[in-house]
């Protein structure tokens, strides 16, 4: 595992934007995986800072969102379907029919998951896939105790990642207790990934991830059986590893 420390949020969106274009100028039908939450909005915003000055093409490129909300329409301000196009997709020329994100509504989760998977495999697999990391270590919405062989699936989410993800809906309640996310196995299929952690509030678990064995109980510690993972980490995250 690749340690990546900088001095601070802004400097690490940065570095993850130049690497994410680095991987596009060599293959510009990269297959992307992208995650959500407040730490990748910096990346985003240097990727579309990037686009506006005609640094980087998108228009070949497909990308996979790990998660999604199970119950919330793609329209509603707390989907991930929203996150995505608000902060990233609507600002860059990728094409539509080549962005996919799991479906918060659905009759049929189980097929979808499967489509989903078949999905990825017909593009080739994901080339570089982008993760945050939970205070409780989740990736995706991996919760504590997943299967590293697991596929995307329907989960519930822990209290602790109810408790995280809170701040973001006007009533705890309204935060939904389940979601559609890509398994550790599907993670892990990735050829190369990337993980941002910003912040005091991430410094315990990215020093578990790092100095610990790998264990369920760390689902971001499955990285380390990984051959190509980069940390990019700012120096308050990393302020117990340093
Ligand atoms: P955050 O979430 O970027 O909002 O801290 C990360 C995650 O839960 O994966």
């Amino acid at each position: 595992m690749k340690i990546i420390i900088k001095k601070d949020y802004q400097e690490l969106s940065k570095s993850a934007a130049i690497l994410v274009k680095e991987r596009i100028k060599k293959k510009p039908d990269l297959v992307l995986g992208l995650a959500t939450g407040s730490t990748p909005l910096g990346l985003y915003q240097e990727l579309i800072r990037l686009y506006e000055k005609g640094e980087i093409d998108f228009s070949q490129i497909t990308t996979f969102n790990l998660d999604e909300y199970l119950g919330l329409e793609a329209s509603s301000p707390n989907s991930y379907h929203f996150y995505m196009f608000h902060n990233f997709f609507n600002y860059i020329n990728i094409k539509k029919e080549n962005i996919f994100i799991p479906k918060g509504i659905t009759e049929k989760p189980k097929e979808d998951c499967l489509r989903y998977e078949e999905k990825i495999k017909e593009k080739g697999g994901i080339d570089l896939q982008i993760l945050g990391i939970g205070s409780n270590g989740h990736i995706g919405f991996n919760e504590p105790g997943s299967s590293f062989r697991s596929l995307i699936r329907v989960v519930s989410l822990n209290k602790k990642t109810i408790r995280d993800n809170a701040r973001f809906f006007k009533n705890k309640k309204d935060v939904p207790k389940k979601a559609i996310s890509m398994g550790i196995r599907t993670i892990l299929s990735a050829k190369e990934i990337v993980l941002l952690a910003s912040g005091e509030k991430k410094s315990e678990i990215i020093e578990k991830v790092i100095n610990k064995k790998v264990t369920k109980k760390v689902p971001a510690s499955c990285l380390k059986k990984h051959k190509n993972v980069t940390l990019i980490i700012d120096q308050k995250a990393a302020s117990k590893i340093i």
